[in-house]
């Protein structure tokens, strides 16, 4: 018996395997192995040239009959295992868990300007926005902030040319708010602020702040004072209690520091509070005259507040985050916690 007849022999018995194949992907298997480009036919019939010529005829026509066998014996094994599971011929484990697509949601830090714009907006406030890029008169000059005042060096800018800076604070917001629009004024402005600061656990160059002002006439200190406990204990619980402290800011007079009593110790000190019972959260006062005055606002008939809080902080605190810069690294294993 030559070679080839033995070749031919094997293959016929392999293709009675295929009527065995457990599955389509057992019989996709084995649809490579007989058909594809590495299969025995091309072989055999290329060498079917080194055959006796009168040979060649009855060999070409087995080769082409075998080949119709297995193709049609594969097709039939297909068509019975779709027969005995249904439409499906697939290997599909209908048991296994399935992947949900991930559903996407607010930055923690969107949502907490969010809530905080909430309670603000109860109160009557105004929400606007302004420029990230500020001159020196909306950032610091018409703040009093001049060019010679101490507390300029420690708002350490990020220029971009003669008089263009990214704000360093929100506060330029009460300026060109005041420059736009007539009396009487209650709005808050959201914004991002930028500082030459190292970016470390509790720094970061840009950070976020809520800045608020409301002027009219015989607006006082008791305005201020029942805004600032209403915002504590809308946005930290009813139970907080507030602290207000003399401080200095050039376009205020007076000048306070707001703190709340620590809601993880109630006030009897731990590390979140630095073992001081107090966390501090804002700066504010009454608007000075002359920054009055220089938005032509009349400032013998007038009066207000501002004051201007980060919102990182109070986010971490409420959330209980140790490192400001989880915020803007955007790693989702700690966006998704939230
Ligand atoms: N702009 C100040 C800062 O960035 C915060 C501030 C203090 C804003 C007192 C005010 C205010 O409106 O009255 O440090």
């Amino acid at each position: 018996m030559g070679e080839y007849e033995k070749k031919l022999e094997e293959i016929e018995k392999r293709i009675e395997e295929i009527s065995g194949a457990a599955n389509a992907a057992a019989v996709e298997t084995l649809r490579r192995e007989f058909l594809g480009k590495a299969g025995p036919f091309q072989d055999l019939m290329k060498g079917l040239k080194n055959l006796p010529p009168d040979e060649k005829p009855g060999m070409g026509k087995r080769i082409n009959g075998l080949k119709n066998r297995a193709a049609k014996a594969l097709e039939t094994r297909l068509v019975e295992l779709r027969e005995q599971l249904g439409d499906d011929v697939s290997d599909l484990d209908y048991t296994l868990p399935g992947t949900r697509p991930t559903q996407g949601r607010l930055h923690l830090l969107t949502r907490t300007i969010e809530q905080i714009l909430t309670v603000f907006q109860d109160m009557g406030f105004h929400v606007v926005e302004g420029p990230d890029i500020e001159d020196e008169w909306h950032n610091f000059e018409a703040l009093r902030l001049h060019a010679d005042h101490p507390a300029r060096d420690t708002q350490d800018s990020f220029y971009l040319g003669e008089d263009r800076l990214l704000k360093t604070h929100t506060s330029p917001m009460q300026i060109r708010y005041m420059e736009e629009h007539p009396l009487p004024i209650q709005m808050v402005a959201p914004g991002y602020c930028y500082r030459r600061d190292p970016f470390t656990s509790r720094h970061s160059p840009t950070f976020f702040q809520i800045e608020a002002l409301m002027i009219d006439k015989n607006i006082t200190f008791a305005h201020l004072k029942g805004v600032l406990v209403e915002f504590v204990r809308g946005f930290f619980g009813r139970e907080r209690k507030v602290r207000f402290r003399p401080d200095f800011f050039p376009f205020v007079e007076p000048g306070c520091e707001i703190a709340m009593d620590c809601p993880f110790c109630d006030g009897e000190g731990c590390r979140v509070c630095s073992q001081s019972g107090w966390i501090e959260i804002l700066g504010a006062g009454m608007v000075h005259p002359g920054v009055l005055e220089y938005c032509n606002i009349d400032s013998k008939a007038n009066t207000g507040f501002a004051f201007g809080m980060g919102v990182e902080r109070p986010a971490m605190i409420r959330y209980g985050i140790d490192d400001i810069r989880h915020f803007y690294e955007n790693d989702f294993r700690f966006l998704s916690q939230f």
